[in-house]
């Protein structure tokens, strides 16, 4: 049995982007809430292969990245090399990450659905720690709708969260953002559909 965990390291392997470089669209929401000024540093969990790391470092934030993959971190460290821009970036898990540093956004879009159930409380009180005061947190998740199929990219350890759970942590904080959409996607070259829920939310004490 491979001992490689995520089918990612595979579709990560050759000089394309899989995701492409072009940055998701909400990160200009999480900008437009916390600004660049002033030594902002930024937590990417799950950056894949780096288009949204490299485009907070370029926008100026101070930025930490990880993914499980190796060749997710070496190709965000190319993209930040081609851009320009300063990056930390290296191999970890978000089961079991560690972190002494305190940050102004963290960020983690399709990744959280890799918590082991176990996990997910201890990733949630961690989070309360390793947020600054008005730091802003943004965090997506495919959830379990009984009319879509499972998409033909699901991946070994990945889990379909309910519906509305993700809404029942950081409760205490500022929600900016909570929602649920479905959307089209044509990853891996086969069209499907998500169900998507998003926080954005903001930790005022
Ligand atoms: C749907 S992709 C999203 C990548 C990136 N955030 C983006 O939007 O382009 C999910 C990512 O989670 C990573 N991943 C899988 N298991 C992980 C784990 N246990 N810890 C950290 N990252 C993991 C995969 O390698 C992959 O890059």
């Amino acid at each position: 049995m491979s001992s490689i965990r995520t089918n990612y390291e595979r579709w990560y392997e050759g000089d394309g982007y899989y995701w492409g470089t072009e940055p998701a669209k909400f990160l200009d929401e999480l900008i437009a809430l916390c600004s660049p000024s002033g030594d902002k540093k930024v937590l990417d969990i799950g950056c894949g292969e780096g288009k949204d790391a490299v485009y907070m470092a370029a926008k100026g934030y101070a930025v930490t990245a990880f993914d499980l993959t190796e060749n997710g971190i070496r190709k965000t460290l190319l993209l930040a090399r081609d851009r320009g821009v300063d990056i930390k970036a290296y191999v970890d898990d978000i089961n079991t990450f560690e972190t002494d540093d305190q940050f102004d956004i963290i960020y983690s879009s399709g990744t959280i659905q890799y918590l082991f159930e176990e996990n997910k409380k201890p990733f949630f009180d961690k989070l309360e720690r390793i947020t600054k005061k008005n730091g802003i947190v943004f965090f997506n998740v495919f959830v379990d709708k009984p009319f879509l199929e499972l998409p033909p990219d699901w991946d070994k350890e990945e889990k379909m969260w309910k519906p509305g759970e993700l809404f029942s942590y950081l409760t205490a904080w500022k929600f900016h953002r909570i929602d649920e959409t479905i959307f089209e996607d044509d990853s891996n070259g086969i069209p499907h559909y998500h169900c998507m829920d998003t926080i954005i939310c903001e930790k005022l004490i």
